[in-house]
């Protein structure tokens, strides 16, 4: 638990990854930034409208032409010290709405990903709340070097265990803000952990060529 007053207040970006109104992740969402601050932290919640992006063009970014919702994405990365997404399951894998916005995002430089800590949640419908999704959606931003937290929430028939934006099951409502407690405090000490810092190196065993290499330095 982050002790309010003690220390510089972590900052987090909080969003579902869904433009579905009444979305149930966006609820999740809202729902862990309510616990997250009740931990101590200073929450942005964004929503996926402001990421909005059209899909990833090679000649576009060669041409510095960047959307919208990918400089948003940049800037509110750099912004917060951590970030929380609720996503949907699409297809036993992550939304392609997200995946298109984090291929643009990852084309900036220093690459805003890395070194961020994430935690990662889910709500479906369904039984395993979209966790297969989270599996996915680990990969890409593992990749780009962020610390994803290793329990990841995936909330079972969520038309159901949400009402409103509130888990009606007290013991799951409990597990959900311990996870969430949890990965804030590993966040927090991260933050002071100067040895962590490290560059980003896309392909770390590959021969080192300043024309294919795609490496950051250590941030300062
Ligand atoms: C294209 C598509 C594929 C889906 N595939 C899955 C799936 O593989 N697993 C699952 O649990 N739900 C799946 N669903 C159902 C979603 O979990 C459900 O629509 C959920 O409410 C979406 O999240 P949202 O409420 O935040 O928009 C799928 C929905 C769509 C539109």
């Amino acid at each position: 638990m982050i002790m309010p007053g003690t220390q510089p207040t972590l900052k987090v970006l909080v969003f579902g990854a869904s433009l579905r109104s009444d979305s149930l992740n966006v609820r999740l969402a809202r729902l862990a930034s309510r616990v997250a601050e009740l931990a101590g932290a200073t929450v942005d919640f964004a929503s996926m409208e402001e990421f909005d992006v059209p899909s990833y063009d090679g000649d576009e970014e060669k041409a510095q032409d960047f959307p919208k919702g990918a400089e948003e994405l940049r800037r509110r990365l750099i912004e917060n010290d951590a970030f929380i997404i609720s996503s949907p399951e699409y297809n036993a894998s992550m939304p392609g709405l997200l995946k298109n916005v984090v291929d643009w995002t990852s084309r900036f430089r220093p690459q805003p990903f890395d070194g961020k800590h994430g935690l990662l949640m889910s709500a479906s419908p369904s039984m395993v709340g979209g966790n297969r999704g989270l599996w996915s959606l680990r990969v890409p931003f593992e990749h780009l070097g962020a610390r994803i937290y290793p329990d990841m929430f995936s909330l079972a028939q969520a038309h159901k265990a949400l009402v409103g934006e509130r888990i009606t099951d007290a013991a799951l409502q409990a597990r959900f803000e311990t996870n969430i407690q949890a990965f804030l405090s590993l966040a927090e000490a991260a933050k002071h952990y100067a040895c962590m810092k490290r560059a980003w190196v896309e392909f770390l065993g590959e021969p080192p060529s300043s024309e294919a290499d795609r490496v950051d330095p250590v941030p300062v």
